[in-house]
């Protein structure tokens, strides 16, 4: 069967709390487990990173839901692909908290992905989790 992998970024709500972090977290456990859909949440403090896999309509169905939760915003589709095989199926949801300084951000990141994860989908987000790890330093 084919299925859907999709990757977006958004911007956390400025009231969002500790407690809020945690209860996404288990509704997307749970909801994701129904569903079928599994995959990786990144989470600087200030920035989500996200990559749910699926059904392509299970995918699309969680996406509408997105857009319409008002715990985050700027909610911008970054990859949209098919896939053959999953690469997160382990993880109904995982959370990785990352710091706002990249190159601690991008090793976080780069610990805990999968070996499912082929290597330019790794080279991916570790890059994406830097660049909502902070600012590009347009000095270099
Ligand atoms: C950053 C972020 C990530 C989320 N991830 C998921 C997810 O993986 N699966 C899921 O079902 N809901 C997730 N949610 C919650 C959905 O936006 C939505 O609240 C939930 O699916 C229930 O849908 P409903 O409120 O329309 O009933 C996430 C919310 C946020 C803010």
């Amino acid at each position: 069967m084919t299925l859907k992998s999709l990757t977006y970024t958004s911007l956390a709500s400025l009231d969002l709390t500790g407690a809020d972090v945690d209860a996404i977290l288990a509704k997307a456990r749970e909801l994701n487990a129904l569903d079928g859909i599994t995959g990786l949440l990144v989470f600087n403090g200030t920035r989500f990173l996200q990559i749910i896999e699926g059904s392509p309509p299970a995918i699309d169905d969680l996406v509408n839901r997105l857009r319409r939760d008002p715990r985050h915003s700027a909610f911008e589709i970054r990859d949209e692909r098919e896939i053959e095989d999953r690469m997160f199926a382990d993880w109904s949801m995982e959370l990785v908290r990352v710091s706002t300084d990249r190159i601690d951000a991008r090793e976080t990141v780069s610990r805990q992905l999968p070996d499912a994860v082929p290597d330019d989908v790794h080279q991916r987000l570790v890059t994406m989790t830097e660049n909502i790890s902070g600012n590009i330093d347009m000095r270099s």
